[in-house]
């Protein structure tokens, strides 16, 4: 395989060539659209007044949900999300109407023009608050392993605290777009910026009140989604096309920053509690959390990032009694989201900072906590997974000896014995992250292959290409697997006619899936081909292979090429074209029971960060991350590895310095890039290194080449606590905060603070 093949869409984006939704050559009288969304976070409509934007020259129609023909509602989980607001609006930036017109500049200039009234009604903000006034989404859940209550009474030590994380603005560089056209019979072609196509189809067929047939949904590539595009593309989707339904015209959506911004939901915030207990020689033996989730005003995709939250709250640690419940609390911000990891990192946050907390607390060094209580083979998560193939010892090892780590701390100490102003800080950060949909039956995919007649071939899956680099990996699967070069195999758009019923792309399973499906497809194919050739040459079908194009009889290479055997099937009336579809095996969960293996398998890992801080100014400098990952057998290692690299600086920028705000009466503060600050070029670390962990990888991988997408991210953490170990080179407190991101202003509070 060729292993080292660049992103095949890296030429075209270079070159400004490859195309996004707004890229597209629009047809003859496109409208534009543009949402009218609430300027009040909680309140009643008094009373709209469109007339004077309708009146507005080039203004085709303003759509509100008098206008829907199916049904008023998007929500996919539980159906609690109206297109556009009816009577009442539950947070700021959420739909009312939509306008359509001939250009952005008319439209935006009717929308100035909407008079609104409201009655005000109380604004939630907090997860808290939401709690306190019982505010839910749904149920709470709970996991539960052992008994917690026993155990923390036989325990030497025992720690409680709170934490909070804040939320994360997904900032894809394609904000969120649209562009909806009519077909012949009122069918109608939605091309939107989407990790979900299927759900973007299904929601507009119930809003539109059509079959899904008639609904079309194509994606070319997205400019990044980071999970903001797999349950919030729908949206706009529908809206353009409610508007094609009615006015039969083309209709494009693109949404400027701001209002993206404004109107779309982001990683959730936590508050959190806990409660940790260990034995003496510091063995975690029990473990309660409470997690609050900030949901926002509908569910969106809350319950399933909460379940996730459960399924990583003891890390990679195995803790033998746990008692976690996590409460989707509703509040009156935009719907939060999946973000990279999907509740994961927020739930490892909290064990962390309860290993933390019992550090600072004894004294001791945080990492002998972790290494003491990495999990091993056949223990226990929470969930009833029983563990195996695990990696987290051999990781930490692996970084340990790897990066030299008691040679790192020394150096942190020596520059610390030396410097009064400035302090190093390290932390160890292992992780390990669940593979599969945590909803067991969306763990599927199919495949699509046609060969075609001069040996040309065309693959389409419900892969959907965001930055990750799927379709080079689902590219590199078909030309090993038909034996063919790379240059022979187009990725097609994803497209729900050719691929139906898709989960979206997501949950870092993308390529598993898939990939899975386009190697089952490719190697139905080649069967075939290998019986037509094995014909031409009258030889048994096992002396065939097909390699580089060529032909091959045992190992000695033929003057035919693989186009010529494709010739001969045409003639032959052989099939050229194959679906595969790929169901993930031995998964199951039980939700009554909070038990079963929903994992196909974990990915593991282990980073150590350093960091260097000014304890006048509070402000920090990452000098080094170091990286043991578990690649598995990487199938394309420059990917991987770049998938490694922007994980970990979303991961810093969540825990350092991107600071979501609201104001109380729920309007965004940090509505604009000069005041939500993510990773520069400044301030990602001086030094990165990755070193993939030697293993065989997982059979459920695709060529053993385990899933990267999401896990790294959480290596991010380590900033945090690399930080609250340089300030306890200055200020030796027990009482730090753990409430990220760890700003300068809560560095430098926690710096001078002072014994509770
Ligand atoms: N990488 C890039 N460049 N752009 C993205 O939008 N999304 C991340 C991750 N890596 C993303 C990315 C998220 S949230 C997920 S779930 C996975 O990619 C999805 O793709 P995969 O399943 O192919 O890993
Ligand atoms: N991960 C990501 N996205 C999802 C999941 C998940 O486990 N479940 C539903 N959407
Ligand atoms: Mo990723 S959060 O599962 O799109």
């Amino acid at each position: 395989m060729t292993k080292t093949m660049k992103n095949i869409d890296s030429f075209g984006h270079l070159r400004g060539e490859s195309l996004f939704v707004d890229d597209i050559i629009t047809k003859q009288n496109t409208y534009i659209g543009l949402a009218f969304d609430s300027p009040c976070a909680h309140g009643k409509i008094v009373n709209i007044d469109y007339t004077k934007a309708e009146k507005v020259e080039g203004v085709a129609k303003i759509f509100t949900y008098k206008d829907i023909v199916g049904v008023n509602q998007i929500g996919g989980i539980i159906p609690d999300e109206p297109l556009w607001a009816e009577d009442e609006v539950h947070f700021a930036g959420q739909p009312i109407a939509f306008i359509v017109a001939k250009n952005e500049i008319i439209a935006k200039k009717a929308r100035a023009l909407i008079h609104i009234e409201f009655k005000n009604l109380p604004v939630i903000t907090t997860a808290k608050e939401a709690k306190s006034k019982g505010s839910f989404i749904n149920e709470p859940r709970s996991f539960v392993l052992g008994d917690t209550n026993n155990s923390f009474a036989n325990c030497e030590y025992v720690f409680e605290g709170e934490t909070f994380t804040n939320g994360q603005e997904h900032l894809y560089l394609e904000t969120q777009g649209c562009y909806a056209y009519p077909m012949e019979n009122g069918n109608i072609k939605i091309i939107s910026s989407t990790q979900g196509p299927t759900q973007v189809q299904k929601a507009a067929a119930k809003v539109l009140d059509l079959p899904m047939h008639k609904i079309e949904v194509d994606v070319t590539r997205l400019g990044g989604g980071f999970g903001g595009k797999e349950d919030q593309a729908t949206a706009w989707a529908i809206m353009a096309a409610v508007a094609v339904q009615h006015l039969k015209k083309p209709v494009k959506y693109i949404l400027n920053r701001h209002d993206d911004l404004r109107m779309t939901g982001k990683r959730h915030p936590y508050q959190s509690s806990f409660k940790i207990g260990l034995d003496k020689d510091l063995k975690i033996k029990a473990f309660e959390a409470e997690f609050l989730q900030n949901s926002g005003a509908a569910a969106d995709l809350s319950p399933a990032i909460a379940e996730r939250t459960l399924f990583h709250a003891t890390n990679c640690y195995f803790v033998p009694n746990v008692k976690t419940t996590v409460y989707s609390c509703k509040t009156n911000l935009p719907p939060n989201t999946a973000f990279r990891g999907f509740g994961g990192p927020q739930g490892m946050f909290v064990i962390e900072s309860a290993i933390a907390k019992a550090a600072n607390v004894l004294g001791i060094n945080k990492r002998l906590i972790q290494k003491a209580n990495l999990i091993s083979e056949n223990d226990t998560f929470s969930y009833g997974q029983v563990a195996t193939k695990t990696e987290a010892i051999n990781s930490w090892n692996s970084a340990e000896t790897n990066f030299d780590l008691v040679h790192i701390e020394n150096e942190v100490n020596d520059f610390n014995k030396k410097n009064d102003r400035y302090k190093k800080g390290m932390a160890v950060m292992p992780i390990a992250f669940g593979i599969s949909f945590t909803n067991t039956p969306m763990n599927h995919a199919r495949a699509l292959v046609h060969i075609y007649q001069d040996g040309s071939v065309g693959i389409s899956t419900a892969a959907v290409e965001m930055g990750q680099s799927v379709n080079t990996k689902m590219l590199q699967i078909a030309s090993e697997t038909l034996g063919i070069d790379p240059e022979k195999v187009k990725i097609e758009t994803t497209n729900t006619t050719r691929v139906a019923n898709t989960s979206p792309s997501a949950a870092s399973s993308t390529a598993d899936l898939n990939g899975k499906a386009v190697l089952k497809a490719c190697q139905s194919l080649d069967k075939r081909l290998v019986t037509v050739a094995a014909k031409m040459y009258h030889v048994n079908e096992y002396k065939i292979s097909f390699r580089s194009n060529f032909v091959f009889i045992d190992d000695e290479k033929t003057k035919h090429l693989w186009q010529d055997v494709v010739a001969q099937a045409m003639l032959e009336r052989v099939a050229l074209s194959e679906n595969a579809h790929y169901a993930t095996p031995k998964i199951h969960f039980d939700k009554t029971k909070e038990k079963g293996h929903p994992f196909a398998y974990h990915v593991y890992g282990t980073s150590i960060t350093t960091v260097t801080l000014d304890c006048l100014q509070g402000t920090y400098e990452i000098d080094a991350v170091k990286i043991v990952h578990d690649f598995g057998k990487s199938m394309n290692m420059g990917v991987d590895v770049g998938q490694v690299e922007g994980a970990l600086v979303q991961g810093i920028g969540w825990m350092t310095m991107e600071e979501i705000a609201y104001d109380e009466t729920g309007k965004l503060l940090s509505d604009a890039l000069s005041t939500y600050k993510i990773p520069d070029i400044f301030s990602v670390p001086k030094t990165v290194e990755i070193i993939a962990l030697e293993t065989k990888g997982d059979e459920m991988a695709v060529y053993r080449s385990k899933a990267v997408g999401e896990p790294p991210l959480m290596y991010g953490i380590g900033t945090y606590f690399a930080i609250q170990n340089a300030i306890q080179c200055f200020n030796n407190k027990s009482n730090l905060t753990f409430h990220s991101p760890y700003t300068p202003e809560k560095v430098l509070m926690d710096l001078y603070k002072k014994e509770a």
